[in-house]
């Protein structure tokens, strides 16, 4: 059995939301998968041990969410090249987040990424809840 992390930045829970789906979908197929917000992952040890890592924020103002931005430097020096990768976030009309998120996760950390971020407006609308459940399924079928 493998083991994800999903590490979600989020003001009104809506990437909470998305991550919790998400982990939802890693454990259908018989995988561990821990989620947590931004702000508890303090330290590089607190990525590590992980065959997954899929990182979650909404935008604010064409960006993501600060603590977001403070993790990824963290993660910058937590080893985790080749690991499996996903970025994801909730969004209400540009979403960029998801997008820098994943970019980040391929070009400097050298992570294994699945085919692409996921952005939702919602988990409840749209088909959001079975998109994020999938995105979780589609996680595991790299790990
Ligand atoms: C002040 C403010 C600024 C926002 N800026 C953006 C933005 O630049 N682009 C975008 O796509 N959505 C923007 N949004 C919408 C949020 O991304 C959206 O509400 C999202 O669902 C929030 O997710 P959260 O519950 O995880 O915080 C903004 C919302 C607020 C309240």
């Amino acid at each position: 059995m493998a083991k994800a992390l999903i590490v979600c930045a989020t003001r009104t829970g809506e990437t909470m939301k998305i991550g919790e789906l998400i982990a939802e979908g890693i454990r259908f197929s018989d995988h561990e998968a821990n989620v947590v917000k931004v702000n508890d992952i303090k330290k590089e040890a607190d990525l590590q041990g992980y065959d997954a890592l899929v990182f979650g924020s909404a935008t604010y103002h064409g960006s993501m969410i600060q603590g977001m931005k403070t993790m990824l430097f963290l993660a910058e020096k937590a080893g985790l090249e080749g690991k499996t990768g996903g970025a994801f976030g909730a969004f209400g009309w540009s979403g960029e987040a998801p997008d820098r998120i994943f970019d980040t996760m391929k070009n400097i950390f050298k992570m294994n990424m699945i085919s692409g971020p996921l952005r939702l407006k919602s988990s409840s609308l749209g088909g959001g809840l079975q998109m994020a459940q999938d995105y979780g399924r589609e996680v595991a079928e790299k790990l």
